[in-house]
């Protein structure tokens, strides 16, 4: 029976083994931002891979793409983020702390997990509907119903591009990576052989000026996106819904997340982002509080707005000018139905029709699926007497793949040993280590979740075959060295 994390020892092993640390902790730490490690960085781009691999390698529907991360700002108001994408937040009148209103805890509820379901709301609506913080409680001082009015505040990051006053311009840090995609709709289009229904993926950082950072790596203001932007005719998009929710659940399944801790949530109406007409998230049970349903991944049906914004986008280019980069001062044009022909309109050259395709995207967080990864891969077990920890990580997603050791360091081990890991480390993430007793190169493995450890003995000297230890079962089989490649190719892939 694997024990349950418990956040501290993941944020304790990730920073004792170089996982993860703290962004410039020399100068006393930056808030909400981390740096991986050695292990840290192997881990995160194995969940990369396994994101690709997944959605663009093994399918013929789907092609990449990677963007800037500044953009046009017209790409935020054509978008909704530049007017819309707030969040709803209050100020403790006694401490000036402020909090999201979605946070704020009830006084009954003192001590129960916080609710994160809402990434982002439509502030307009927030704005307008009643909110009754007259029992909710500041977390920073406790005191009880004594908050502002809630106003909005604004989610995008800004800085100035170029170094001249006349031509300098205020530009956003992505919020997300989805808008690079849309933008980039019509080049892909006219350069590829792709067919509506496809998809065009991409990961990459985002940034959000959260106003509740939490839980490490969960929630921070620096973060990597990994989305599929999947373009289909409308009427077709429930189905496509239900694909891409089956296959991405399966995604976690199948990279080793326990069933019991994933399930799916439906957004409720009300809750829904201004662009979507349904969202489900894949919720992972993260070990925050009292344990947790957090969202992992947001899967949703942004109908055809945003394809349909940028179309709208396009032709307030001259009024941009005029309004001399306020993006306040601009409003988009209402659109012509004939527009619906416009620029990023698709053909359909079999049935001789034209329309703006409906869009299914999944959007994960390559961040918060690690921290996902990494809670439940790690255990804690007691061996004769001693403890040992582990992380069962998917032999696809453990940083260093085998390690090779000499049981000592005389008798010609090492240089057998040596050359055994300049041999594997062509195929596999290698990881050579002849220092202090066997057992303890063994423990410090599997604490960094390394599935597969090789020793060379005296028996390796007689007849040139050595123990291959698995991690879980922490079993030895004899291997022949010629066959080692391939003994464990089969177990890896
Ligand atoms: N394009 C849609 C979109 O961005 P979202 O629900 O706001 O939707 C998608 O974000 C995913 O990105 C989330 O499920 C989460 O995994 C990740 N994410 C969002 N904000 C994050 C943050 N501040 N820190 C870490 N990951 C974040």
């Amino acid at each position: 029976m694997a024990k349950l994390a418990k956040l501290d020892d993941i944020v304790s092993l990730c920073k004792r083994r170089g996982f993860i640390f703290q962004s410039s902790e020399i100068y006393g730490g930056l808030a909400s931002c981390y740096d991986y490690g050695p292990l840290g960085v192997e881990l995160k781009n194995n969940v990369r891979k396994a994101w690709w691999k997944a959605v663009v390698q093994m399918r013929d529907d789907v092609v990449g793409l990677d963007c800037s991360i500044l953009m046009h700002p017209l790409v935020w108001k054509a978008s909704g983020h530049a007017d819309k994408f707030a969040d709803l937040i209050c100020e403790c009148k006694k401490c000036n702390t402020r909090t999201r209103v979605d946070h704020l805890k009830d006084k009954a509820e003192e001590g129960a997990a916080a609710q994160e379901h809402i990434e982002h709301v439509d502030i307009e609506k927030e704005v307008a509907a009643q909110h009754d913080l007259s029992n909710k409680v500041c977390p920073d001082c406790g005191k009880v119903g004594n908050f502002t009015e809630p106003m909005p505040f604004k989610l995008m990051f800004e800085t100035q591009m170029g170094a001249n006053v006349d031509d300098s311009m205020t530009l956003f840090l992505r919020p997300e990576t989805a808008q690079g995609i849309f933008a980039n709709f019509r080049n892909v289009l006219d350069t590829t052989r792709v067919k509506i229904p496809f998809g065009i993926a991409q990961i990459g950082k985002s940034f959000r000026n959260e106003v509740t950072t939490k839980a490490f790596i969960f929630r921070t203001r620096e973060f990597e996106q990994a989305e599929l932007e999947f373009f289909c005719e409308p009427g077709t998009d429930d189905e496509w819904f239900e694909h891409w929710k089956e296959q991405r659940f399966n995604w976690y399944l199948n990279l080793g997340i326990k069933k019991e801790n994933l399930r799916f949530r439906e957004h409720d109406a009300d809750e829904l982002a201004h662009y979507a007409k349904g969202c489900v998230d894949v919720e992972y049970k993260f070990p925050f509080g009292s344990g947790d349903w957090q969202e992992l991944e947001g899967i949703a049906n942004r109908t055809d707005y945003d394809l349909r914004q940028h179309q709208r986008g396009m032709r307030t280019l001259n009024a941009w000018f005029e309004a001399k980069g306020d993006l306040a001062k601009i409003e988009l044009k209402a659109e012509a139905e004939e527009y619906l022909k416009g620029p990023l309109s698709y053909f359909d050259d079999v049935e001789k029709k034209r329309y703006i395709p409906y869009v299914i995207e999944p959007s994960a967080g390559i961040d918060r699926s690690t921290l996902a990864f990494l809670v439940d891969a790690y255990d804690e077990e007691e061996v004769r007497g001693e403890k040992r920890n582990l992380l069962r990580f998917h032999p696809a997603l453990a940083p260093t793949k085998v390690a090779v050791f000499p049981l000592v360091r005389k008798d010609g081990m090492p240089e057998i040993a040596r050359n055994i890991y300049n041999d594997l480390k062509e195929h596999f993430t290698t990881f050579y280590d002849e220092k202090g007793a066997v057992g303890r190169r063994y423990r410090r493995q599997d604490e960094a979740g390394t599935p597969f450890c090789i020793t060379v003995d005296g028996q390796t000297l007689e007849d040139k075959t050595v123990t291959v230890r698995e991690r879980d079962s922490m079993e030895q089989v004899r291997v022949a060295t010629d066959k080692l490649p391939g003994h464990l190719r089969e177990k890896l892939v």
